[in-house]
């Protein structure tokens, strides 16, 4: 081996550590006593979480074989004085693990396996999943950087070399996979892209997830993943319009995968459009787009479950909010576009759901993300898991304000439509499927009745109050709005739009947090009263 491969080696092998006092303590690892080979296969960040009390739990990515473990196990107990009967668990109880697609149960180097080896021979369920999503979040594994940095680093290489030319042909065969920290190219997984992955399986509460380029990326490879030729999907007749289009219009004739639209609602009508055997999917959205229906997502994935259908759930509209994978759903679909990336900078999307279904879609001969591609960029992977922290406080001021407004709206005699209305046919459901303290989402709609006074509306509200901008999207931090029957939703012609409830002077506004409350509710104000002064509100 040459010198410069030594060194890499070493770089590789940082040892990070975690104490009470959250002091860092960089190991070298030259001073572990495993020998030069062993580092060389299994090398790799190890985290070790020393809590209060003093029970050591260490977290290793890729799972060392059990002599290994031992090994490193003894060296620190020795080194860091802590009691003999310490703990060291591997990464299956804390974060997800991926498995490659033809992972056997026998070791890398023909170890015994033992307690330790659980994570390769198979995927433990998210043990670490609370009531509240931001404390799940907390507790996914937090990723340091190369050189000791509280954030982790990019990885952004396209592809990755090995230190043996025999490893190359066990990548591909499957033997040796991300689990395990072998990674093969970048369309396939990348290492910040799965970091960030993990990340979304917490906070959906999901075995894994992986992220895409984009919500629509994710929403198509998922449904190509699951429906063959000659499938059939279930799905809610109100959906976002790209949705609705790639399932009306483009599966249809691009892979002959057709579905049948059907109010969600009505589950007795869900039950009947199943075709048993055909039906794949059954697609919906938590709440819907544009409309605010909140789907009665137990009882719809009860309906689903009953006759063999996956239940694929779009949460774009209410992330912390509605885990829908806590309530049954199989896949949790996300447009992190929208309130994850918080920013209106990033297209990307998430597929969140059970290992094998993320293991299949990127398997080298019939995996959609693999295939197809639409894969996340690393250091756009890396800027998203930055607001991920933050994402639940950014949820509860987005609620809070669009109930603020929701409710002073209504008092004012606007038809509002906002799920946390008591008015709202679906407000005692939401009250009993969301996560506490989160509030009912941060979209409200107000019905101006024709596309012309919602024009004005806007107008005002943008032009002449400042109150938010025209545009599509939601999430942002600032007001955005847009009149959906012929923007979002401009996909449906004009009896679809009736049958999903979307009238033509619907405006959906993404309510944001810039500014304070009573600021921006006086730019509201004022445009409403500009709206009077033209007569083009007569109710107010
Ligand atoms: C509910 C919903 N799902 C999916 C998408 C598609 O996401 P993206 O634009 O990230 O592809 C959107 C986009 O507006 C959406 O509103």
């Amino acid at each position: 081996m040459s010198d410069q491969n030594i060194m890499w080696i070493k770089k590789k092998i940082i040892f990070q550590c975690i104490r009470p006092l959250n002091q860092q303590i960089y190991i070298d690892p030259t001073e572990i006593p495993i020998s030069k080979e062993l580092r060389k296969t299994n090398g790799d960040l190890i985290t070790i979480v020393l809590s209060i009390n003093k029970t050591l739990t260490f977290f290793t990515n890729p799972p060392h074989s059990a002599s290994h473990h031992q090994i490193l196990k003894n060296f620190l107990i020795n080194s860091y004085q802590l009691p003999p009967n310490s703990h060291m668990a591997d990464t299956a109880g804390a974060v997800n693990a991926l498995t490659t697609k033809k992972r056997s149960g026998s070791d890398d180097n023909n170890d015994d396996g033992g307690a330790f080896m659980v994570a390769k021979k198979q995927i433990k369920p998210m043990t670490m999943w609370e009531d509240d999503p931001a404390a799940s979040l907390a507790n996914a594994r937090h990723e340091f950087g190369e050189h000791g940095g509280v954030n982790m680093s990019i990885e952004a290489s396209a592809t990755f070399t090995v230190m043996e030319p025999d490893t190359m042909r066990r990548m591909f065969s499957g033997e040796l996979g991300p689990d395990r920290d072998f990674f093969i190219y970048s369309r396939h997984f990348n290492p910040t892209v799965l970091n960030l992955s993990r990340q979304m399986a917490a906070l959906e509460g999901t075995e894994a997830a992986y992220c895409t380029a984009s919500g629509m990326s994710a929403i198509s490879s998922v449904l190509l993943q699951l429906c063959s030729s000659g499938g059939h999907v279930v799905a809610s007749r109100t959906l976002y319009g790209g949705t609705y289009a790639l399932l009306s219009h483009f599966m249809p004739r691009a892979c002959n995968i057709t579905t049948s639209f059907v109010d969600i609602k009505d589950v007795a009508a869900v039950k009947e459009a199943i075709v048993q055997g055909r039906t794949k999917v059954l697609y919906f959205e938590a709440v819907s787009n544009p409309t605010l229906t909140v789907a009665d997502v137990p009882e719809l994935c009860r309906v689903a479950h009953d006759k063999g259908v996956t239940v694929v759930v779009d949460n774009t509209f209410a992330p912390m909010v509605i885990s829908p994978a806590r309530l049954g759903a199989d896949v949790v679909v996300h447009s992190i576009s929208k309130y994850i990336s918080g920013g209106a900078d990033i297209i990307a999307g998430a597929v969140c759901g059970p290992a094998n279904l993320v293991n299949s879609m990127m398997d080298l001969h019939q995996g959609a993300l693999m295939l197809l591609g639409p894969t996340m960029n690393p250091k756009v992977a890396f800027e998203l898991s930055e607001r991920l922290p933050h994402l639940g406080m950014r949820m509860k001021e987005h609620c809070n304000r669009a109930l603020t407004y929701a409710i002073r709206l209504k008092k004012l005699g606007l038809k509002v439509i906002y799920p946390g209305l008591d008015d709202h046919p679906d407000h005692e459901l939401i009250k009993k499927l969301a996560n506490k303290d989160y509030g009912f989402g941060g979209i409200l709609c107000v019905d101006m009745e024709t596309e012309e006074r919602a024009n004005r509306f806007m107008n005002f509200l943008q032009n002449y109050t400042q109150f938010g901008f025209m545009a599509v999207s939601l999430g942002y931090y600032e007001t955005l709005m847009s009149c959906s029957g012929s923007s979002t939703s401009s996909e449906m012609n004009e009896e679809e739009k009736i049958l999903a409830g979307i009238s033509p002077g619907l405006i959906r506004m993404s309510i944001g947090y810039s500014g304070t409350l009573e600021q921006k509710w006086s730019q509201l104000e004022k445009a409403l009263s500009r709206m009077q002064d033209t007569n083009l509100f007569q109710k107010y």
